[in-house]
Formats: C-alpha cells, structure tokens, sequence
C-alpha cells in the first residue's frame, strides 16, 4: 500500500475565505431574556399576557410578600412611566403581616447571587395616597433572607426613579429580590430592574459576562440577529401585542420599548435591541448581519398588500440609515443620541428568513430594489427556505436570483449521515453571486459524533468558499430550564455555562479560519467507507398513518419495481388515524406504491412510512406537515428526521388524492394526480478516509491545516510543504478527541469535550520537505505552523 500523502500548495494563490465562519443570535430558548440579556427581573413591568403564553398572567414571576387577606396586589393599566408598557402594580397593606410587599423570583430557577458582586438595582416608584413611606428592597436567598438591603423614601406621588448598589454578602441560588413596605399602607411600582454590576464591556443595561465572553471567544466573523422565525411570525401591526419584530420597537429608552409575546413562547422584552446588537458586533469584532421582516407572515399567511410595502421598505432603509448615517441623518442622529457617533459600518442586510410560498417571493424584490438604489454597497441576504432540497428552494433561489441578491440563506438540521454524505454540496456552485450562506444548521445533537460531522462539513463548506460565503450553526443558546429547541450551542443556567463540544468545534473553526484557502490534495490507497448500504436504507416496512386525522387509503396496489409485479397485500382499503397500520412487511426495495388519500376527519394530514426498519430509522412520504403547509419526503436517521424535499401542500380535508410513490436505485419520486410533484436522490452515505482543508492567515503569517478523520482508526500520513522556504516550523496543535467527550454532569443530553492544545516543533525531511503526522480516530485537528508560512 502506497503511503498517504497530504500535498499543501503553499505558493498558489487561493480563494479569500472572507466571513465564512459566524454566529447566529436568536431570542428563543430564553436566549436574551433571561440569558444574555443580564437583566435578573422577570416581568419588570408587569406586562406578561396570556397572549405571550397561557400561562402567563401580569403577575408572572412575582410573588405576595403578607399574607393574602391583608396584602393586595393590583396590576392596573393606566398612567404607567411609557404608554407602551401600561401596566404597573399597586400594593396595598389592609393588615398587619409580618412583612407586606412583593417579590420578583428572576427566570426559570430563581435569581443566583454571587457573595462580593455587586448589583444594580433601580425602579419607578410612587405612593398614590400620603407620602413620605419607606420601602426596604433587598436580596435574598432561597430561605427568604436576606443577605443585601436598602431601605428608601419614597417621597413622591408622581414615578420617582430609585437605584441603588447591592454587594451580595452570600453566594445564593434560587434567590429573589424583595420589595417590602415597612412604613404606608400602599405604593406603586413600575419597571423593576436589577442587573448584575459586571455585565460584558461594563455596559449599563449590559450583556451577561459569561455568557457572551463564551461567544466573543469563538471569535466570530459575523453575528445573523435577531432571528429566526422571531423576525417573520407575527401580526403586520407593530403596535400589536403579538406583533412581528420591528428593529424600531428596540431602540431608545427601555422604557418605551414595548415588552411583548416572543414567538417562542414567552415574552421579550426588547431590551436587548438592535443598539446593543450592533455594540456587541462592535465589542466582538464581528460584522452584524441584521434580518429584517418582509411584509410577510409565512406561518399564518399575512401580508402586506403589494401597494402599501412603502412603510415596511422605508423600515428597512431606515435601519441602513441608523447603522451607518453620519449625524447629519434623521436615524444617524438616533445612533449618535444613543451614545455612538461613529457609523456601525453595516455591509450585510437579510430580508426574511425561511418564508415560504408566493406572498414572500412577490415582496422580495420590492426590498431588494430600494436597498440597491440607495445603498448599492450593502450586501443583500435572500432566502431558500427551511430545506435543502424541492420546490420551495428552488423557487427561493431562483427569486434571489431574478431580484439581484447577493447571497443566499439556506437552512437544515440533518442527521450526522447527511452531512457527512453531503460534503460535496456545493463543489458544484459556481463562483458568482448570489453566494451561499449557510445560516442555520446542526447535525442533530450535542455529542462527539455530531460535532464530528460538523467538522468534516465545515471543512468543505471552507474548501468551497468560492461558492459559500457564511456559515453559522443553530441555534446558539438555551437555558437548560426553557427549551425550545436543540441541539444548541451553548447551554446555561442562571449561574453557569456550558460549552458543548459543538461549540468546540465552531470555536476551532472560527479561531482557525485564516483568510485565504489554500490549494492541498490528500493520495491515499484507502477507499471511502460505505456507513449505510442504500439497500439497507430502502429495506423494511410500509405504513399509513393519520397526523391528528382520520383518513381512509383506498385502491392500494403495490408493485416490485424491477419485475413489473403486483405484490399481494391482504388490505387494498386501509383506515389510518394516529396508530401507523402496517401494509407490508418487509417490501421489496424498489417499489411502486400506489394508492388514494381521503383525510375524512382533523385538521393535519397523513404520511405513508416505507423502508421502515423501526421508529427511528425509516422513510417517510409526508402530507399536510407543519401546520398542514407542506409535503416532503423524509428520511429519519436514528430518529432525526432528514427533510430531503418539500414543496408546498395543503391537504384538503373530503378531497380524495391519487397518491404515487416510487423507489427505484438511487431515486424516490412521489407522484400526485397523474403529475410528479417531487422527486430526490438518494446520496450514498459515505466517509471519506479523512476530511482536510488549508488556509493561510496572512496577518499572523500562518498556514493552518485542519483535519478531520471520522474512521475508527488513526491516520498516518505525510504532509508535503510544497514551497516553503524554511526546514523547521513551530507548530501550533489543537486536537479534539471524541474519547473525551463526557456529558455534562449539570446538563444532561449535552456532551462537552476538552480541546487539547500543545506546540511541537516540525522538521521538514528532505527535498519534498515533508514531516510525518498521526491523526488519531475519530478526531478533528488543527495544525497551525507559524512564521513566515506565506
Ligand atoms: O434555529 C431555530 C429555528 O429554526 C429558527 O428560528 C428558524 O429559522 C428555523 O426554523
């Protein structure tokens, strides 16, 4: 057997790399609030509604201090500090508890106090009746005691703004914080705050430190914000309660920021808002890449009539305007208000995020239009949609096309098979707008092996930087107690932080990207390795099921593909609700299915399983989908479900469909009434005998290899400089091993992993200046040789 070789073109010139590598900030999770967002009060201004959550209520996270008969507590509407938070609480003292007031018990687990931190305290308060009570505000722990105070005037019968300082005098978790009358029988309170004093950058109204100093160090190119399905779900009036997220509800004074329902199921108060977005770019040295509405609600089809987009594009330019206007402009004098004179340098813009169907492709190039015509220079984001694959993305691309986008944002959450099988997704792209942005992707869970097909992935999302220009995994953050969706990459509590071996990996990446890829090929004898044989992914079962619904399958007749013969099945009618009814055991592999579809009863949909091997590993053809908005074909690996195409369907509830499905080789069609309506081939699910890419950071003067070997074995190779000077090079290495990823102990289902780093010294041998290295199994390794590379 031939020796393996990896041949690095040093002398040729390769394509620039630019923001490839980013991060992704989306409020859901409790992401901001209650995550990054440092404020510790939940419901600081009595505005949680129902219509943010069933459960809410204004009262949401606070709690009577007295008892019931002698302590009321009586949130009104009315002469609140902003009309755009108007809600306030009042409490009255009608006997003679031992203590009377209220306290704030922080997000899910109560407030954590450390002993010696300071913090920030402040409150709009009033005594509606006589003045001159005295109100004692004061942290405590989980007992109920205290262990800071402060005892206040209140000396007002308009809003009066208290702040003060507390130092904790005990570290405390599942603690609160405490407003307690000791003098009066009533006061009001209004937008009660308490921030930790250290927050990142020592900013007021600031970012919690670890969390965000876990992002600053991945050392992002760029920061997508702030959503997501947070930017496009949502009423089209910004003064709704539930409305989409409008950049102008998030600047100026918090105050008057109004705190609303967070698509995810909670309640955002928008004190994180574009501002402080765009300081945190700022603060991190990443570009900010801004997503802005378009006029369109894709979840519950509102939209804004072509003829009134006027409003809603003049958001858009405004935004453009407050991020890099000099002072001299209305929304550059905003900014230079808020504190910054200087322009934010904004060169990306995105317009929608995974909008699908017609009344978002009839917008689009509306936007795209009036953002060229003024600001030529921003770099526009289209979009293809919440797949990889079928009608929908391709009609995305071919809008960003048509309106003049220069990039395009694609989305999947694919099982580790796909993407390691998918690694030559976009060899085949050409090198001309609109460029690829990778803007939200995962292979399925917080493990070694995801992150390990993460790595193989990222080095051919940077091999192809002709072609993609951005990536970023999704989502980023979750709070371990509010879970909306994972994996995610970075997991906390109120207190700690947990760095996934996900992040990990996007931390090398990131802090190893360089700016110019550079020509290297790997000879190797080795074969690729086969993980799933395509007969073994096509072989099992075939069910019906009903999604919520009753539906009756008639004329069922199924056919063996590669003889032309009807295979008998003791059913031809077959009703299915939400227990799968199995048709046949053990199909053949290339089969013809046909049948009819009748949903008599629900509101969803249906699916027809086929190669089912078990629950978790089989495929599916689906109808009706989310919120009965799509058909796709499935293929679910190990549970997590590959949605390889989607087209848009609705499925009609007592209309009867003429359903075809064809498996044959690589290729699965599915038919509907006489016409093919979507169609996929199936990629060989295959590892590479290792996965390699180069890049020289020209700054440091440094050429960095970064090699990912899936096998269970090591890999021994050569690695031939080709073009260097020098026989000697410091080497800089840093080598992830899947053997040590462990789960979190504090966050169960979260695997974490050390990065080992170490500098060795590397001799080239010889005229072809080569040295010898050993990539161990299943590990991703950096090799950064330093000084005088280029
Ligand atoms: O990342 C989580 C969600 O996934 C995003 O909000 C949305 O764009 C996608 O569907």
């Amino acid at each position: 057997m031939k020796e393996n070789l990896i041949t690095i073109k040093t002398g040729q010139k390769g394509s620039p790399i630019g923001d490839l590598f980013g991060i992704f900030l989306e409020d859901l999770n409790h992401a901001a609030d209650g995550g990054l967002y440092a404020e510790m009060v939940q419901n600081r201004s009595f505005e949680f509604s129902g219509t943010d959550h069933p459960s809410y209520h204004s009262l949401t996270a606070w709690e009577r201090i007295g008892q019931e008969q002698e302590v009321t507590l009586d949130v009104r509407e009315g002469e609140a500090v902003s009309e755009k938070n108007p809600h306030y609480l009042r409490v009255e003292i009608s006997g003679r508890s031992r203590e009377a007031g209220v306290r704030n018990t922080g997000f899910e687990g109560g407030m954590h106090f450390q002993k010696g931190k300071k913090y920030l305290f402040s409150c709009y308060v009033r005594c509606p009746e006589t003045v001159g009570h005295t109100l004692c505000v004061s942290l405590r722990n989980a007992a109920d005691l205290e262990i800071a105070h402060k005892e206040f005037t209140v000396k007002a019968a308009s809003w009066d703004k208290i702040e003060c300082e507390f130092m904790a005098g005990e570290t405390a978790a599942g603690g609160s914080l405490a407003l307690v009358i000791t003098k009066g029988n009533s006061m009001e309170f209004d937008f009660v705050s308490l921030f930790p004093q250290e927050t990142f950058r020592g900013r007021r109204n600031g970012l919690r430190l670890d969390l965000a100093e876990a992002l600053e160090e991945l050392k992002p190119r760029f920061v997508r914000f702030p959503g997501g399905c947070l930017v496009h779900d949502g009423s089209l009036d910004e003064n709704a309660r539930d409305s989409l997220y409008r950049w102008k509800n998030t600047v100026g004074p918090l105050e008057e920021r109004p705190a609303r329902r967070n698509n995810w199921r909670y309640n955002q108060t928008l004190g994180l808002g574009y501002y402080e977005y765009f300081l945190f770019c700022e603060d991190i040295s990443a570009k900010p890449v801004p997503i802005l509405p378009a006029a369109y609600d894709p979840h519950h089809k509102r939209a804004v009539p072509l003829d009134e987009l006027e409003p809603w594009i003049q958001e858009t330019l405004d935004l453009i305007e407050f991020a890099n206007g000099d002072e001299t402009t209305k929304w550059g004098s905003v900014r230079a208000g808020l504190g910054h004179r200087e322009p934010f340098g904004l060169e990306y813009l995105g317009i929608g995020n995974e909008e699908v169907g017609e009344g978002f492709r009839e917008r689009f190039p509306y936007f795209v239009k009036a953002v060229r015509r003024k600001y030529p220079e921003i770099k526009i984001v289209g979009i293809s949609g919440p797949f990889c694959g079928g009608g929908e993305y391709e009609m995305g691309w071919e809008c960003a096309r048509q309106s003049g986008a220069d990039i395009v944002d694609e989305h999947y959450y694919m099982a580790p098979e796909w993407f390691i099988s998918n690694v030559h997704r976009y060899d085949s792209f050409g090198g001309e707008s609109p460029y690829v942005f990778v803007g939200e992707y995962a292979a399925g869970s917080n493990s070694g092996k995801s992150a390990l097909a993460e790595a193989a992935y990222m080095t051919a999302l940077q091999n192809d930087c002709h072609a993609v220009k951005m990536a970023c995994y999704a989502p980023l953050l979750c709070h371990r107690e509010y879970e909306n969706w994972k994996p995610d990459m970075v997991w906390f509590d109120n207190d700690k932080v947990c760095r996934s071996v996900n992040y990990e990996v996007q931390k090398l990446f990131m802090n190893h990207q360089g700016d110019e890829l550079v020509s290297c090929e790997l000879q190797t004898d080795m074969e690729n390795e086969e993980l799933i044989t395509l007969e073994a992914r096509k072989q099992g079962d075939i069910y019906f099921w009903g999604d919520e619904a009753r539906v009756l399958f008639t004329e069922i007749e199924l056919y063996d593909e590669d003889t032309g013969e009807s295979i008998f099945l003791p059913d031809t009618e077959v009703m299915a609700d939400k227990i799968p009814v199995l048709l046949k055991e053990n199909a053949p592999q290339n089969i013809r299915l046909k049948f009819h579809a009748l949903e008599i009863e629900g509101f969803k949909g249906f699916r027809v399983y086929f190669a089912w091997k078990n629950e978790k590993n089989r495929m599916y053809w689906v109808f009706g989908g989310w919120e009965n908005q799509d058909a796709a074909l499935v293929e679910e690996i190990d549970g997590k479900g590959c949605f390889l195409s989607q087209n848009q369907f609705h499925v009609e509830k007592e209309r009867e469909y003429a359903l075809e499905l064809h498996m044959s080789g690589s290729r699965l069609e599915g038919w509907i009434d006489g016409e093919l309506f979507q169609s996929v081939t199936l990629m060989p699910m295959e590892m590479e005998p290792i996965y390699l890419t180069a890049s020289r950071d020209r700054a440091a003067s440094d050429l960095i290899l970064k090699v990912v070997n899936l096998k269970n074995e090591p890999f021994e190779t050569g690695i031939k400089l080709q073009d260097v000077e020098g026989t000697e090079y410091q080497c800089d290495v840093y080598l992830l091993l899947e053997e040590n990823c462990a789960e979190h102990s504090d966050f169960p289902g979260v695997e974490t992993a050390e990065v080992n780093q170490e500098t060795k010294t590397v001799e080239l041998n010889g005229s072809d200046k080569k040295f010898m290295w050993r990539f161990p199994e299943r590990s991703v390794t950096i090799l950064r040789l330093k000084n005088n590379m280029i």
